[in-house]
């Protein structure tokens, strides 16, 4: 009899929050520590299409990029021992949110707004460019509901440094991944 105990391969560890959460650096350091392969949804658009992800928004449209997203994210998901750091705007559409909905290490940045605009201030985000204040607000505020009700995990990130962000990360991850949440 084969009595191989068979685990599922386990599903990826999906990073989501407003612009300037920290996503793609928190990732990146947190994928080193797991041994997991790093993907940033943005990085895999901008790769796929050719295009940066301001081009795509000023010569396609915000629609058209993402239609992109939601296809990149599709792919992301099925990859498992891996960090997905995905774009701020990837919790608006339908489809992303049930594929969100169904991992069990979906984490969320959590950076007061002030917080992401001073990081985003010389950043080349499409969103942001000309916005005003109250209108950034007003976008993280439609966002928040989303982030939380995705969220398996929240982790501030303000006043932290990404490195032991990271770490606490890593330390979540495995501690849920040994306690076979997922399985
Ligand atoms: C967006 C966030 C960006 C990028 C695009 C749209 C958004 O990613 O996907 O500019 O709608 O919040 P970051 O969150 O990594 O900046």
């Amino acid at each position: 009899m084969n009595n191989k105990l068979k685990l599922k391969p386990e599903p990826p560890v999906i990073l989501i929050g407003f612009m300037g959460a920290g996503k793609t650096t928190i990732g990146e350091i947190a994928s080193n520590l797991l041994g997991f392969d790093f993907i940033d949804v943005d990085r895999e658009i901008e790769k796929e299409y050719g295009m940066s992800v301001s081009e795509i928004f000023s010569i396609k449209g915000e629609e058209s990029f993402r239609i992109m997203e939601s296809a990149v994210l599709r792919r992301a998901c099925r990859q498992p021992a891996s960090v997905i750091a995905c774009g701020g705007g990837v919790v608006l559409a339908k489809n992303n949110r049930r594929l969100l909905d169904k991992n069990p290490y979906v984490i969320w940045l959590k950076t007061p707004v002030v917080t992401c605009l001073k990081r985003c201030c010389n950043s080349s985000r499409p969103l942001l460019s000309g916005i005003s204040i109250s209108s950034v607000r007003k976008l993280f505020a439609e966002r928040e509901p989303f982030y939380r009700r995705l969220a398996k995990l929240e982790i501030e990130t303000a006043g932290n440094n990404p490195g032991l962000i990271a770490e606490n990360i890593a330390l979540k991850i495995e501690a849920l991944m040994a306690s076979g949440c997922s399985n």
